[in-house]
Formats: structure tokens, C-alpha cells, sequence
């Protein structure tokens, strides 16, 4: 099969690690005879420095005429002034408006061989969990109305959280399908105690409940699913939450796994177009020096041969070369412990895909 693949390598570590992803992407291409043609799109801190815009209309136009997008990472602290206009972070948000990608996918798991980098106590890390958050996307507080002014002698700033029913059901009714797929259970995170947009969102969810008879479906408040997802995360199988709970959420779930490098991301809409990117950001700091993780990456590109492509066994078969590579004691710094080997992130994506 023949598929355009739209990349976006992005700032800092992104074009390795993109480029280690487009490398494995071939190896596939050549295994079981598909065609991947990709081309590359500036977004993000590049942009800004070459275009004057963190995401030009050219990169939003190929984008959409792809049948995917694979992005590395944005931003550095070369953009990062608070009072600029634009920003490298506004350019993923402008993306996943204009892909209309409103559900965002993020497993957290603890792979076996590296259980020792989990933060958790070893009778916690020994039940295993396998975590999958899927995270509202393009509404909420992330794009609400927000502004600010001065009142009363006093500068003051505001956001709005504002979601409409069919933008709740639509990505609730993709974590109880996905659900399905898993072990039926999931459980809706907000703070419906306190928030209007929660209230709506536990209706939502309760309403399609009924037709997932099958699924084991509860609500739970934010702040208790914090402190949760650290007890005892082997409770959650499928998460689902808003946008903005979800950025939080993913972050510490992503944590406690240890190993953030490695996790991967799928952001889906109505089609079967998605953006995939990893959980990470673009390391500044080990940036061009052969350093990065590409393992995250490499991971993200599986799902989009997954989610997007309907080709289960290649994508199965980058998974276990990952797996593999990592039994086999395959360790880049971030995931090295004292004695291990550090290998490069060339090395790494070599190992990956020797066993492919
Ligand atoms: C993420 C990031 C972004 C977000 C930032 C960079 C805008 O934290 O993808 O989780 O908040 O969505
Ligand atoms: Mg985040």
C-alpha cells in the first residue's frame, strides 16, 4: 500500500528522533512492501526563525492533504519569551485544531525490562499497570476565550472552560470503543463538584454508558485521580478526561512509569488522518549531540501504522522489535542505569530495527 506521511521534525531532539522513525518506517516499507513517501513541514520554534510563524499556512495545507502526520517536538528556550506573540507551543494547538484531532491517545506502561526506573514501590511496580488516557483535545480551557485587563486599580487575567455535549460524546464514545478493545473497564476524571463543564461531562458519560452494557464505567474526581494514579495505578485500564486534566494527568502518569522517553502519542479525529508525536518535548539541552531517546518516536510512528494505516502486524512487529532491543539491555542515557552501556540514538534505532 502507498501512503503519504506529512513530517514535522520541529525543534531541538525532533529531527532525530523524527529521522530515526522515518528509518524504521522504511525498514517496514521494505519488509512487507508498502510505499511511505514522506515530506517534511516546518512548525514550531524553525518556523518562527524562517517563516516569521510558528505554523505556516503550507505546513497546515500539507498536513491536510497527508494521510498522516508524524511530529518530533517544539519549542526551546530560544522562543521562550512570555510576551512574544507567538509562541512554538502555538503551532501544536493551531495543528491539532486544524486536523480536528479531538482525542489524544497517551499509554502509560511499564515496559518489564525497565521496571527498576519506576518511581513506585516494588509491590506496586510488581502488579504492572498498563494505562490508557485518551485526552479531549480541541476544546475546553485550551481554547476557550481568555483575556484580561484592569479593574479596580488591579491587573486581572481570565480563561474560559466552555464544552458543548457533542464535543464531550464525541471523544467519550471513542475511550468506550477503545474500552471495548481493552479489559471494559474506564473511568471519566473531573471535578464535577465543583465545575459546571464536569457536571456536563459526568451526563455525557452516563448517557453512553447505557450502550456499553459491557464496559465498567465510573467517574472520578480530579484531585483524588492524582493521587490514585500513584496508589495504585494498576486500578485504571482506560482514562478519559478534558483537555486540560489530561495534559496534567498524562504528565504524572507518564512519570510514573519511569521512563518517558519512551511513550508514545496518537491524536485521532472523525477520519483516519492523526498526528502522532512522542510524550516528551525537544530536550534543548542534548539536542543534536546523538543523545535522544528515539524509542518515543519510534513508538508513535507503530500507532499511526495502527490507527491510521489498519496495519496491525507491522505495527505489532515495531513493538516487539522495541521490546526486544530493550530485553536485550539496549540503554540510551535517559534510561541507562549505574553500569549499563549508554548507547546514541543511531545506535538505538539500528538495534530496533536489526530486529525487525
Ligand atoms: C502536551 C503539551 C502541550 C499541551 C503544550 C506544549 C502546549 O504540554 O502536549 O501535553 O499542553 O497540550
Ligand atoms: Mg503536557
Amino acid at each position: 500500500m502507498d501512503f503519504n506521511i506529512a513530517t514535522i521534525p520541529g525543534d531541538g531532539i525532533g529531527p532525530e528522533i523524527v529521522g530515526s522513525a522515518i528509518k524504521v518506517l522504511e525498514k517496514i516499507a521494505d519488509k512487507y512492501n508498502h510505499t511511505f513517501n514522506f515530506t517534511s513541514y516546518l512548525a514550531g520554534g524553525c518556523a518562527i526563525d524562517e517563516c516569521g510563524i510558528s505554523l505556516p499556512t503550507e505546513t497546515i495545507k500539507g498536513c491536510l492533504s497527508s494521510d498522516s502526520v508524524l511530529l518530533g517536538a517544539v519549542g526551546g528556550p530560544k522562543w521562550d519569551d512570555p510576551d512574544a506573540e507567538d509562541r512554538p507551543e502555538k503551532a501544536l494547538l493551531g495543528l491539532r485544531k486544524e486536523l480536528e484531532v479531538f482525542a489524544n491517545l497517551r499509554p502509560a506502561t511499564i515496559h518489564k525490562s525497565l521496571a527498576d526506573a519506576c518511581v513506585l514501590r516494588k509491590d506496586i511496580v510488581s502488579e504492572g499497570f498498563d494505562i490508557m488516557i485518551v485526552r479531549e483535545l480541541t476544546g475546553g480551557i485550551y481554547f476557550g476565550d481568555r483575556g484580561g485587563g484592569i479593574e479596580d486599580d488591579c491587573n486581572f487575567a481570565y480563561d474560559i472552560e466552555k464544552y458543548n455535549e457533542k464535543e464531550i460524546s464525541r471523544v467519550v464514545k471513542l475511550a468506550f470503543e477503545i474500552a471495548m478493545k481493552r479489559s471494559k473497564r474506564l473511568v471519566s476524571i473531573d471535578k464535577a463538584n465543583v465545575l459546571a463543564t464536569s457536571r456536563l461531562w459526568r451526563k455525557v458519560c452516563s448517557n453512553l454508558s447505557i450502550n456499553y452494557k459491557e464496559v465498567t464505567y465510573a467517574d472520578m474526581l480530579v484531585d483524588n485521580a492524582a493521587m490514585q494514579l500513584i496508589r495504585k495505578p494498576s486500578q485504571f485500564d482506560v482514562i478519559v478526561t478534558s483537555n486540560m486534566f489530561g495534559d496534567i494527568l498524562s504528565d504524572e502518569a507518564s512519570q510514573v512509569t519511569g521512563s518517558i522517553g519512551l511513550l508514545p502519542s496518537a491524536s485521532l479525529g472523525e477520519g483516519t488522518r492523526g498526528l502522532y508525536e512522542p510524550i516528551h518535548g525537544s530536550a534543548p539541552d542534548i539536542a543534536g549531540q546523538n543523545k535522544a531517546n528515539p524509542i518515543a518516536t519510534i513508538l508513535s510512528a507503530a500507532m499511526m501504522l495502527k490507527y491510521s494505516f489498519n496495519l496491525i502486524d507491522e505495527a505489532n512487529d515495531i513493538e516487539n522489535a522495541v521490546e526486544k532491543a530493550l530485553d536485550n539491555g539496549a540503554r540510551t542515557q535517559d534510561i541507562a542505569s549505574d553500569g549499563d552501556k549508554i548507547i546514541g540514538t543511531d545506535e538505538m534505532t539500528d538495534k530496533i530495527i536489526q530486529y525487525l
